[in-house]
């Protein structure tokens, strides 16, 4: 059966707009310090590009790419990293850039991870957050907007690595058999 997208839950007008409050929000956060966006590909994309235009500070960034879903829309609860930071985060200001906090499981374990890799402080940037799903205890410092348990597509988040393309938030809307 052919997928049925939903109705726009967030335009493009509206993402750019809290990506510059955000931008600006850790901006003020980190005055004086250098910090490190993260971004989790591959989700991630579209809003790292919007969030970034609104730093204004020495910063870079880096990648990584995990995977915990496999092509249907439930997690596996499995964290696997596809491809690992290229950059030295030691004693760094870290900012994880994720598309959705939905369980928690990835940006948890990711957190555990780049710890143990010696930063020195480390954030949570998400475009939207689930928070109705929440399995682990995890919270994000800066979060675009909140959303229902949906399967949410568009602004980079897939299904199937279909939809990143569409310039605004949606979902699938359920199969009805
Ligand atoms: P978590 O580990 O359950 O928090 O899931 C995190 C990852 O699952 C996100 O980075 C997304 O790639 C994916 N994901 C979770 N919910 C959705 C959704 O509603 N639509 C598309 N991808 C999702
Ligand atoms: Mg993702």
């Amino acid at each position: 059966m052919a997928d049925v997208i939903g109705s726009v839950l967030y335009s493009k007008e509206e993402i750019e707009k809290r990506a510059e409050e955000i931008g600006k929000q850790i901006t003020e956060d980190y005055k004086g310090e250098k910090v490190i966006l993260v971004g989790i590909l591959r989700g991630a994309v579209m809003w790292m590009s919007d969030v970034m235009k609104n730093v204004d500070l020495d910063m870079t960034i880096d990648f990584m790419a995990v995977s915990s879903y496999g092509s249907s829309k439930k997690s596996s609860g499995i964290v696997k990293i596809n491809k690992d930071l290229d950059t030295n985060i030691e004693d760094q200001n870290v900012i994880i850039v994720e598309d959705i906090v939905d369980s928690g499981i990835t940006l948890n374990y990711l957190v555990g991870y780049l710890e143990s890799r010696g930063a020195k402080s480390i954030k949570i940037c998400s475009l939207l957050n689930k928070q109705c799903n929440r399995k682990v205890d995890l919270n994000a410092t800066y979060i675009g907007f909140e959303v229902d348990d949906l399967f949410i597509i568009g602004y980079g988040l897939d299904f199937d690595q279909r939809y990143r393309n569409l310039p605004y938030i949606s979902y699938l809307e359920d199969e009805e058999d």
